[in-house]
């Protein structure tokens, strides 16, 4: 029988389900999961074909029963990957902080969207606090700043104000009749920088890719001659996309070597830390890493990486100009959606935005940054350095590892070393799968040049020492099994 319209609304069922027991239902649940993330194994592999098998995705349509979706959240639990579990090293991020959690619930269960006071007056209020922390935290000054869906979409508004500061009017009118504008990024930065110039309009073929020094870095006396090239052939070199923290290889690019190339070239300086950005929470890592990013025209980083907070939660930040975001984002009529009464512009983020809805992550990174505080983040940031180091000894002291490259910041890049003849990629591939399929750990991998590397990345905040051994342990006996059965 079909729940009439007010069962539906007070959700009960014919099993006589009804809110409370949802709640406690959901609640036992997701804490289940939670206790036992760290045990067993980080998942429980199955092909894309058995899996839908096991899942049975057409069974069941609008039957309005609760123990019956219950079966559908189980069985999402049982065969997620669990990111909090010691043996997940594969992504830049673990599972997520529990303040965190408790603000994405929340900003669930009060659905809304923080484009507006009017429609998100905390988050709103919550969102320029938050942003306002990091300006401070970054030392850049008069600045603004907004939270965006990933640091692939800041790389891509970075760019595209870089692009409206040469010229305005290329909003309206394209860019076909005008001079050609080239952005320069290192030779191994993230492809969100080649989406973003297919994007908007520059072209991946005017996206030139400098080449890099044996740390990984971008060649700073290449840049320039690249630069000056494309100076002397007409085009206009508007953008320069640094890295803090490649994503195979964790390199940074020179700050200050960019700074004085800018001085001559009014290019705009962008810093894409979507992964080693983070170490700009501590003062150390800051001197470290991040020397002079006060100075650059913006900067992006993202806390869903390294800090932990849940997904999706980045920050895009603009130095020393204000309303920036404004102008190049907004366009079209949006009188429908922002038409405020108090015509207090400043705080309907929409406007400074390119989404329309925009999800509350607001909340789950202030309640995070409350509990942990910028000290506590500072910890677990130079933590994680630490256990990179760490990792690297192991590897260098353990016969049939190498390092593919030394290490220069939280990347371990390294492989299993095999016997001439047998091809390393692949190996180390085939190795990489084992791993996974047999629940033994996920471990990223990526190219340096055509080298294959296992790349770890630790970001889970209970990794210690053992944990570490303990893994390199199982990836060497994975790898000897390997071998033998050649
Ligand atoms: C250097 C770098 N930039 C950008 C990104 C993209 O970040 P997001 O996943 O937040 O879009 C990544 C993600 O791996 C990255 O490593």
């Amino acid at each position: 029988m079909l729940l009439s319209h007010g069962e539906i609304e007070s959700f009960v069922d014919q099993t006589g389900f009804n809110e409370t027991r949802v709640f406690n239902r959901l609640n036992r649940l997701i804490q289940t999961y939670w206790e036992e993330q760290r045990s067993g194994t980080p998942v429980d592999y199955k092909t894309p074909f058995e899996l839908l098998d096991e899942l049975e995705l057409d069974s069941g349509l609008g039957e309005q029963n609760w123990n019956e979706l219950f079966t559908w959240v189980e069985k999402y639990l049982k065969f997620a990957v669990k990111t909090g579990h010691p043996r997940f090293v594969n992504r830049m991020w673990s599972a997520a902080n529990l303040p965190s959690i408790v603000g994405e619930i929340v900003s669930a269960i009060s659905n809304t969207s923080a484009c507006t006071y009017e429609s998100a007056p905390v988050s709103t209020l919550i969102e320029k606090f938050m942003i306002n922390e990091m300006l401070d935290l970054v030392g850049f000054s008069g600045g603004e700043g907004q939270m965006t869906t990933g640091s692939s979409n800041a790389n891509m508004i970075a760019m595209m104000a870089a692009r409206d500061k040469v010229n305005l009017e290329i909003k309206q009118k394209g860019l076909s009749q005008h001079p050609q504008l080239y952005a320069f990024v290192g030779a191994e930065s993230h492809y969100s920088m080649d989406k973003a110039a297919a994007i908007l309009g520059i072209g991946t073929d005017h996206l030139l890719k400098v080449p890099l020094n044996e740390n990984g870095e971008m060649d700073t006396a290449r840049l320039q001659g690249e630069i000056e090239q494309t100076e002397r052939n007409g085009g206009i070199p508007f953008f320069v996309g640094a890295t803090a923290g490649t994503t195979v290889r964790g390199a940074y690019d020179s700050l200050p070597a960019l700074i004085e190339l800018q001085k001559n070239h009014p290019f705009w300086l962008h810093v894409d830390g979507a992964w080693g950005g983070s170490a700009v929470l501590s003062p150390y890592l800051k001197k470290r890493f991040l020397r002079a990013i006060e100075k650059v025209d913006s900067f992006t980083f993202d806390f869903h990486k390294m800090p932990g907070t849940n997904l999706i939660c980045n920050i895009l930040l603009i130095n020393k100009q204000s309303g920036v975001l404004r102008q190049s984002c907004a366009v079209g009529d949006t009188s429908y959606i922002f038409r405020d009464e108090s015509k207090e512009e400043e705080f309907n983020l929409g406007t400074t935005s390119l989404q329309c809805g925009r999800k509350v992550d607001s909340l789950k990174w202030f309640l995070d940054w409350k509990f942990y505080g910028r000290d506590g983040f500072a910890l677990r940031i130079e933590r994680y350095l630490q256990l990179a180091g760490f990792s690297e000894r192991i590897v260098e002291e353990t016969p049939e590892l190498e390092m593919v490259v030394p290490r220069e910041s939280f990347n371990v890049c390294f492989r299993y070393k095999v016997p001439l003849g047998i091809p390393e990629n692949e190996f180390n591939l085939q190795l990489r799968t084992r791993l996974h399929r047999e629940g033994i750990g996920l471990i990223g991998f990526g190219y340096i040049g055509s080298d294959l590397c296992l790349r770890l990345l630790i970001t889970d905040p209970g990794a210690t020492e053992e944990s570490i051994r303990s893994l390199f342990r199982d990836i060497v006996n994975t790898g000897n099994s390997l071998l033998e059965a050649l």
